[in-house]
């Protein structure tokens, strides 16, 4: 349920968002001054993407269901853990807001909003996605965040000056609306894939592979709005079977491209368990003060 600490906006005339909880005949709903109103899905989610329509392609409710179960299944706990670590220190003990973009399934929020309660800290949450698919299952995960049906590069549907921390795990990055809803005490933290990231089940699946410079990209990227302020290496040593590493390909940028068959099929003769090591690094920024460049 939302917390009032959360202080979302109308995507359509940038009034603040009341939210409303569900009566007998109507579900939970989103609403604006204005009257502009956004039922929830009967999941839990709301879409405010609505009319907007968006050029994106959303992942599938299959790949949705290979990350689930990928992630379910623990095999990235410790790259979880991290992205915790890196978030809950910087959180106020009261009315802490955290928004995950490009939330997915909502793994990573999850590992986030139990450290911080374990630590007796109450966060409030807000999950981004483009995708329904992975929403619905992010709502079933995380029923205490609000799970946002929205486009990363459209304006954030969040006040300005309203979050403490935004995590980006793999997924599309808008520094200039992160640092715009971040507060000034706030943290954003990335997670990208490196170099090398996967290796043999990359190579056997046919994944994309890491573009060189992405580093040097990023960091240009979020030049203007954020200043780095720390960072860390995870490997994560991975010997699965090949049903698990055929979800590992499926689940991310290779299942826009191959069904979840043509990737098992290209995993068949490999002996079990197939090893590789995943390699992430983990990017802390803080917002640039004003008048910084
Ligand atoms: C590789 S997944 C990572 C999901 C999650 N953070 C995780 O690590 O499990 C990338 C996510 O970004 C979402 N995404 C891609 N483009 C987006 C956009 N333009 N706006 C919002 N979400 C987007 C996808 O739907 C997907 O859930
Ligand atoms: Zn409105």
């Amino acid at each position: 349920m939302p917390a009032a600490d959360l202080h979302l906006l109308c995507p359509v005339c940038s009034h603040p968002l009341e939210h409303l909880e569900a009566t007998a005949a109507r579900q939970p709903r989103l609403v604006c001054p204005n009257g502009h109103s956004f039922d929830a899905a009967r999941q839990g989610y709301f879409n405010l993407l609505v009319g907007k329509g968006t050029p994106f392609e959303p992942d599938s409710a299959a790949m949705v269901a290979s990350r689930f179960n990928f992630l379910g299944n623990g095999h990235y706990l410790p790259l979880a853990r991290a992205v915790a670590s890196a978030v809950v220190p910087n959180l106020p003990q009261e009315g802490a807001v955290v928004l995950d973009s490009g939330t997915g399934t909502g793994h990573y929020l999850r590992e986030i909003l139990d450290t911080a309660a374990a630590g007796g800290r109450h966060a409030s949450a807000v999950g981004l996605d483009i995708s329904k698919f992975a929403l619905r299952r992010a709502a079933r995960l995380n029923p205490e965040a609000v799970n946002l049906v929205w486009d990363i590069w459209q304006p954030l549907p969040v006040a300005a000056n309203s979050v403490d921390a935004v995590t980006v795990v793999f997924a599309p990055r808008n520094p200039a609306e992160f640092a715009r809803v971040l507060r000034p005490t706030g943290v954003l933290v990335v997670v990208t894939p490196r170099s090398g990231h996967l290796g043999d089940i990359a190579a056997l699946t046919g994944m994309l592979g890491i573009e060189e410079g992405k580093d040097e990209r990023l960091a240009g990227a979020m030049a203007g709005h954020f200043e780095p302020a720390s960072s860390v290496d995870v490997d994560i040593p991975l010997a699965l079977g090949r049903a698990a590493a055929a979800d590992l390909a499926f689940m991310g940028p290779a299942g826009h491209h191959l069904d979840l068959g043509q990737i098992a099929a290209r995993l068949e003769h490999s002996p079990e368990p197939v090893t590789a090591d995943a390699k992430f690094r983990l990017l802390v920024f803080r917002p640039r003060t004003h008048g910084a460049p």
